[in-house]
């Protein structure tokens, strides 16, 4: 199986991600939709202290509100009778255009003038989907007859990244898989860069749009060296001597993987794994991320240096990401941009500034 193909969810690593978290990654991440899934009768080692409010959870770590996952489906779908309109949407991502390219152009002193000043115009929330980097308007989608998105509109700019969050089955990884060409689209459209991708099927979103999904699963390869799972990332490569040169450039910017290039990907630990992962989707040159939670299974460390790797590729190499996080307060922090969504529907929708300050967002998903 390739890499950049689909696999059957591993609930082992979600577990072992939960058990791995130390007090700190749980103070973190111990939103309520993460709760849930401690819930689930597979999480056994989940007990309830019935005199008192305060729940137990995992090894040392604890949350004060558990709520069932229908519960959480229903409250968020209370947020909003009426998601944000298509307009709000487009809004919110023109609003942060002249904040981005101004650190861009701070850090990137060529960069050219007028085009800087051009982005300095007041946002035009009347902008055609089109002329959006990269936009969902109207897409409907699900697997076999079962529809799971429903007229969903998404705006993001080149450069930026947006994160959803959601409860457990809200959707959130089907729109990636949706952007990938992994479902089956029965209305709307997708755009890239102004080019229709709707129909576009996965190798080619790779190879000709420059788009990279990491699964939400761990999908290193144990028993191939770190090269070898590295030139993975190359098979869509015209030859073997364009992936190595590729790999090469990779492996000098991780140091960390470099030193550990001829050793068996097992060795690895989680955040190396994930970072392995990051790299091999690196060797293609993409221009757009798709990541599905890419805290699970790490450990604190692991947790900001994953972070940090990403918001290095947004803010210095313009990659475009648009991510999946249970850990909503670090996809929060780190977005631009987010969604809540529900029932494959968004629910609300702003900068992730706004929404960790959001009351109802800090209740369902924060922990508080
Ligand atoms: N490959 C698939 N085939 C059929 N149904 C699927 C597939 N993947 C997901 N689904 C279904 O689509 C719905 C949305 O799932 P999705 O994985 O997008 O949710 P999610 O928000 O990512 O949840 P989680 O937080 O648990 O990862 C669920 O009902 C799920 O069972
Ligand atoms: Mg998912």
């Amino acid at each position: 199986m390739s890499p950049n193909s689909t696999q059957p969810s591993s609930p082992r690593r979600k577990k072992s991600s939960i058990q791995a978290a130390s007090n700190k990654s749980r103070k973190q991440t111990k939103s309520s939709a993460q709760s849930v899934k401690r819930a689930t009768p597979t999480h056994h080692a989940l007990r309830t202290k019935k005199s008192s409010s305060r729940i137990t959870g995992y090894g040392e770590g604890s949350v004060s509100t558990v709520l069932s996952v229908d519960k959480v489906t229903a409250e968020v779908g209370k947020i909003a009778t009426q998601g944000p309109t298509i307009k709000k949407l487009q809004s919110l991502t023109t609003q942060l255009l002249p904040k981005r390219s101004k650190s861009s152009a701070t850090t990137k002193a060529q960069k050219n003038r007028s085009t800087y000043q051009a982005e300095q115009k007041p946002p035009t929330s009347t902008k055609s989907s089109a002329a959006h980097y990269l936009t969902f308007t109207g897409v409907t989608a699900g697997y076999g007859n079962m529809t799971i998105l429903t007229d969903f509109n998404l705006y993001l700019e080149k450069g930026q990244s947006l994160c959803l969050i959601g409860p457990n089955g809200a959707g959130k990884s089907t729109v990636l898989h949706t952007l990938y060409g992994l479902t089956r689209i029965t209305a709307g459209k997708m755009t890239l860069d102004g080019k229709d991708i709707t129909a576009l099927p996965p190798n080619e979103k790779l190879r000709q749009v420059k788009i990279a999904y990491l699964l939400q699963e761990n999908s290193v390869f144990p028993d191939m060296t770190i090269e070898e799972n590295l030139l993975m990332g190359g098979f869509l490569k015209p030859n073997q001597d364009e992936a190595r040169t590729a790999m090469e450039q990779v492996l000098s910017k991780y140091d960390r993987l470099k030193a550990r290039r001829n050793q068996k990907a097992s060795v690895l630990s989680g955040g190396e794994r994930r970072l392995l992962e990051i790299s091999r989707a690196l060797i293609m040159s993409p221009e757009v991320l798709l990541i599905d939670e890419p805290s699970i299974g790490l450990e604190p460390r692991f947790i900001d240096m994953v972070f940090d790797i990403l918001k290095d590729l947004r803010d210095n190499e313009k990659k475009t990401i648009l991510m999946v996080e249970q850990n909503a307060k670090k996809g929060l922090e780190f977005a631009d941009l987010a969604y809540v969504l529900a029932s494959g529907k968004t629910v609300l929708a702003g900068t992730g500034a706004e929404l960790i300050k959001n009351p109802r967002v800090g209740q369902l998903f924060l922990g508080g």
